[in-house]
């Protein structure tokens, strides 16, 4: 069974509170904020303070996945704001630094990876980090198709937490959907971010389960 995170990025941006209520009761297990910079993605999305304020919309844990040139300058303000976890990039020269600082706060901390990012970039920072992001998509916007290709460091990660001796959490992040979660599921992902494929669903709490049970219910 995996965990589900959907991301707000693909709900409507003028009713945030109202979608994040929305995923709660249709069964979301995180909500997933996607915080861009206009730098290391080209695109830009939301701060601190609409995190600040969507945490007295629901109890959920967030994930903040922050897509930034200099993560480390940021961190503290997202987990004032309320972020429980929070996800850096490997590409970055501060992402030591950054999960460093997540961790000091007490808060989560991800070490996300690029799809054309080799799982190797994270050794030596994948022991500062609780979990890792593998992305399925170029960063930047929702609702682009999955790199399957991608999936490959899935397993590759998870040898690399059991070599620490630590239980493996890999989130998949990118184009996740009810006819493509079999295959995450399988390459070993514990949880999967879902921006368009429940935002864009019909309804919900179909939608949430779906992913959940890796595959669509029939
Ligand atoms: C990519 C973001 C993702 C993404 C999720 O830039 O980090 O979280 O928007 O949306 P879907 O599931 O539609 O790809
Ligand atoms: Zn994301």
């Amino acid at each position: 069974m995996l965990k589900v995170a959907p991301s707000v990025i693909a709900g409507d941006q003028a009713r945030l509170g109202e979608e994040v209520r929305a995923i709660e009761a249709a069964g979301a297990d995180l909500v997933h904020l996607d915080v861009m910079d206009g730098h290391f993605v080209p695109n830009l999305t939301l701060g601190p303070g609409v995190v600040k304020d969507l945490r007295k919309e629901t109890s959920l844990p967030f994930d903040c996945h922050l897509m930034l040139d200099e993560p480390a300058r940021y961190v503290r303000a997202f987990a004032d704001a309320g972020a429980d976890r929070i996800s850096v990039h490997v590409e970055v020269p501060g992402a030591a630094a950054a999960l460093r600082e997540v961790r000091a706060l007490g808060r989560l901390a991800g070490l996300a990876f690029n799809p054309d990012t080799p799982a190797a970039a994270g050794d030596g920072l994948l022991a500062l980090a609780d979990f890792a992001v593998v992305m399925t998509v170029y960063p930047g916007f929702y609702g682009q198709a999955m790199i399957r290709q991608a999936l490959d460091k899935v397993p590759v990660l998870r040898d690399k937490f059991w070599a620490l001796g630590r239980d493996p959490v890999i989130q998949v992040d990118g184009g996740v959907a009810s006819d493509n979660v079999g295959i995450v599921a399988a390459a070993g992902a514990t949880e999967v971010v879902a921006g368009a494929a429940v935002f864009k669903a019909r309804e919900y709490r179909a939608a949430i389960e779906a992913l959940r049970w890796g595959g669509p219910l029939v």
